[in-house]
């Protein structure tokens, strides 16, 4: 069981996680159509992760016998100035996702939903991962700066990232996830 603030506040967690997935399809879309295939694949992976996510929480929300609704989501946006831009904004986003989270966990603490808290960790965990992993690739373009040579050198290991999450929900988050081995 858990509080209508609480089903309430998930809800719109899943209107974001489905959000940043969209929003990292037009990116990888972006890249794509400038010819930086690697980071078109990074993207790619990206939007399946935050697939995952959403999906996560919108099982969570009917496993507690509470109701889902979804709602419309914002339209991203299509041009990005640069690389370095495609991952500063990147960037900024999963910092307010981070927040988003945070703001969620507090609301379970305020509701002593004991449950929502531990489900929650994972996400809070994740973002760590997140930021990380942007910070990371931020640094790496800023040692490019201008250097097409060292664009192309990421753009190859940019390709190499894998999917490592479900990509078929059909039998549940649960099932898919043991079926990816996430
Ligand atoms: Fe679902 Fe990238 O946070």
């Amino acid at each position: 069981m858990i509080s209508d603030k609480m089903t309430q506040a998930l809800n719109e967690q899943v209107n974001r996680e489905m959000y940043s997935a969209i929003l990292y399809m037009s990116m990888s879309a972006h890249c794509n159509q400038v010819g930086l295939k690697g980071f078109a694949n990074w993207f790619m992976v990206q939007y399946h992760e935050e697939m995952l996510h959403a999906m996560k929480i919108f099982e969570y929300i009917q496993r507690q016998g509470a109701q889902v609704k979804l709602a419309a989501i914002q339209a991203p946006p299509a041009d990005f100035k640069s690389p370095l831009d495609l991952f500063t904004q990147t960037l900024a986003h999963e910092q307010f996702i981070t927040r988003s989270i945070n703001d969620l966990m507090e609301v379970a603490i305020a509701e002593k939903d004991h449950a929502s808290q531990i489900f929650l960790e994972w996400y809070v965990t994740e973002q760590v991962e997140e930021e990380e992993n942007d910070n990371d690739i931020i640094a790496q373009l800023k040692l490019i700066s201008d250097n097409p040579q060292g664009l192309m050198m990421l753009d190859r290991e940019l390709a190499g990232r894998m999917t490592t999450v479900p990509t078929d929900f059909s039998k549940g988050v649960a099932a898919a996830m043991a079926a990816a081995g996430a």
